[in-house]
């Protein structure tokens, strides 16, 4: 379902998003890492893993500030863009065909650097896909998961006052502790689900997998300039992201043996 929906969309996705490699992404119409500085200090020759690279902007910005690059990503389709676009960039970025789920048995060693930007919505089980995580970073490595935020995935109402003029959105969230699914459909069919966690989820998740939450950021949209990941549709988003957060970024580091 996942590999159909992403081969199918891949050509459309890439042509429509305006992904930059000169900054890192978190997610869409928010700062990148040049003003967020949520990456931990990384020497050349660090060895990083993406998981769900999609066109491979973060691995081929990373590589082309000296780090050994692996990603993975479910689509055919997408790494044909992420190939095409490390090989015009020219920097070497490893490439595999696989799901996250299945990560640990595709990709050999430790890394320094684990991260994923908006991938682990479509995974069934992150807290699974976290622990395999924790068990491939080398001491003093850490994981960085941007993902969607829970408020996001609420629906929009246009309120309007009792005399019927606008008042300004709303935002309706049936449960927050159980945010609804983003069911994404086509011919009837379901094609793929986006899932929202509370936030406390990710943060236990991550304590569960015996890692140490450095950072954890909600971004409102940047306002000026242009953000490292945009589009004109997410740009036209009618201020929803200047009032509440369409990511959640975690940062968490592999500690030490004490
Ligand atoms: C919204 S795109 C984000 C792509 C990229 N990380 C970025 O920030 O531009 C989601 C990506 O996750 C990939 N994906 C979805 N489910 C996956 C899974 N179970 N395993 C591996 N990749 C997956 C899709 O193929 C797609 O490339």
């Amino acid at each position: 379902m996942q590999r159909d929906y992403w081969n199918r969309l891949s050509p459309a996705y890439q042509r429509i998003m305006e992904i930059s490699v000169d900054d890192f992404h978190f997610g869409p119409q928010i700062p990148g890492d040049s003003r967020l500085g949520i990456l931990p200090p990384l020497a050349a020759g660090a060895r990083a893993l993406e998981l769900g690279c999609g066109g491979g902007q973060n691995s081929v910005f990373l590589a082309k500030r000296g780090l050994e690059c692996h990603a993975i990503d479910i689509s055919r389709e997408q790494l044909a863009h992420a190939r095409a676009l490390a090989r015009r960039e020219g920097v070497r970025v490893s490439f595999r065909l696989s799901p996250i789920e299945e990560f640990g048995g595709k990709v050999a060693g430790l890394f320094d650097l684990i991260h994923s930007s908006h991938a682990f919505e479509f995974l069934d089980d992150p807290a699974a896909a976290i622990g395999e995580c924790a068990s491939r970073l080398a001491p003093g490595g850490t994981l960085v998961i941007s993902t969607v935020h829970p408020l996001y995935n609420g629906e929009w109402v246009d309120n309007i006052d009792e005399d019927g003029n606008p008042c300004g959105m709303g935002l309706f969230l049936s449960n927050y502790f159980s945010p609804p699914d983003d069911i994404r459909r086509s011919g009837g069919k379901v094609d793929v689900i986006s899932r929202a966690w509370p936030v406390s989820s990710w943060f236990n998740w991550l304590r569960t997998a015996g890692l140490d939450v450095t950072a954890l950021s909600e971004p409102a949209e940047q306002k000026d300039g242009v953000p490292p990941y945009t589009s004109a549709d997410w740009a036209d988003n009618e201020g929803e992201l200047a009032a509440i957060p369409g990511t959640l970024i975690l940062a968490a580091k592999k500690p030490h043996v004490r």
